[in-house]
């Protein structure tokens, strides 16, 4: 295979594959933006027995940093043990794209695998995950079972995880997706994308630490979407719901509902949920909240739909897929039997003055 030019001006950031370490994990492509992106894979170092009739896996990250990369362009690389994988430079200017969201992975990973094989036959430009990949994100031993299952996506598509409440704030998310802090923001086309954690649970120890953890994220992403004001699209990824059509999770989730009118104000056009296991699709004050959580884990009900604000809801595995072009968006839900469960056209934003 021929690498693409790139590759040579590669920054090593950890060891390449030794001999004795297993690759369980990857590769992927994380943080990438139309000038670099991140090739990642997760090695297993060894193992830790546990009462003589278990092992656990000690994993490690690798990394390497791939910049000079030229917009919309499609980079190949292969990994020293010889994996190979490909993904796409994020767009620039007045380009079309499709990508897809989808979330909550973490059990029944039947559905999980078939879910990521519908999602692969389409062929996105990159894919978003709205949090909960694993049930615990301290557990080595659900992270290789997590790359296996989505191997044959991630090696293919660029990939954009929010946290999840089952990752616990584990510090492998971090490492396996090399982020330094769980809100992070991305261009493609003339969309912008900010990922935010509202994981508040697990985000620290103390009330007040948790306090000034959303104080900071917050100042970040009203930054972050004053700047993207020129975009045609904002699109903000989470775990947690604002408006949720589940009657036993309806009180929840306060922190994120508080964050509308912010959201109003700088003109984002949808948000993208997981965190409950079904789909669906509100609309208040102009912006589409969608909640994507029907990757594997177990299904909710859609027993209380918001009268004036829910659209559509069904309890089913699906993903979402996001089809953008210049000056005009679409909003597709996809059953796991390929049903469209949910169509919807977004409108461009007026030109920023
Ligand atoms: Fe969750």
């Amino acid at each position: 295979m021929k690498l693409h030019s790139a590759l040579l001006a590669l920054t090593l950031t950890a060891p390449l594959v030794c001999a004795e370490e297993k690759v369980v994990g990857g590769p992927f492509v994380v943080n990438a933006t139309n000038r670099g992106a991140t090739v990642g894979w997760v090695v297993e170092t060894g193992e830790v027995r546990v009462n003589a009739v278990r092992s656990v896996p000690v994993l490690a990250s690798r990394h390497i940093s791939m910049m000079g990369l030229k917009a919309g362009e499609t980079v190949k690389y292969s990994l020293p043990n010889g994996a190979e994988g490909s993904f796409k430079v994020p767009a620039t200017g007045a380009a079309s794209f499709q990508a897809v969201v989808f979330g909550d992975t973490r059990t029944r990973h039947d559905l999980h695998r078939k879910i990521i094989e519908a999602i692969t036959k389409v062929s996105p430009d990159f894919v978003a995950h709205t949090g909960d990949l694993v049930t615990d994100g301290y557990d080595t031993e659900q992270w290789p079972r997590f790359f296996e299952i989505e191997k044959p996506m991630l090696e293919k598509t660029a990939f954009y995880p929010a946290l999840g409440n089952h990752e616990r704030n584990s510090r492998h998310f971090y490492d396996f997706f090399a982020v330094t802090t769980p809100y992070y923001s991305f261009d493609w086309g003339l969309a912008h994308f900010t990922v935010i954690n509202t994981d508040l649970g697990n985000v620290a120890l103390s009330a007040t630490a948790k306090e000034a953890f959303w104080a900071e994220q917050n100042r970040w992403m009203e930054d972050d979407l004053a700047k993207s004001q020129k975009a045609e699209f904002r699109f903000i990824i989470m775990h947690h719901p604002p408006f949720t059509a589940v009657k036993s999770r309806q009180a929840g989730n306060q922190a994120v509902v508080a964050l509308l009118p912010l959201w109003e104000k700088y003109r984002v056009t949808a948000t993208f949920a997981g965190h409950d296991h079904n789909y669906q699709h509100h609309l208040k004050n102009g912006i589409h909240h969608i909640v994507t959580g029907g990757g594997g884990a177990p299904l909710y009900p859609v027993d209380a739909p918001i009268e004036g604000t829910t659209q559509k809801v069904e309890s089913t595995e699906h993903y979402v897929r996001l089809m953008v072009e210049p000056g005009k968006a679409k909003i597709q839900a996809v059953a796991l039997d390929g049903r469209i469960l949910d169509t919807f056209d977004l409108a461009a934003a007026p030109a920023a003055k």
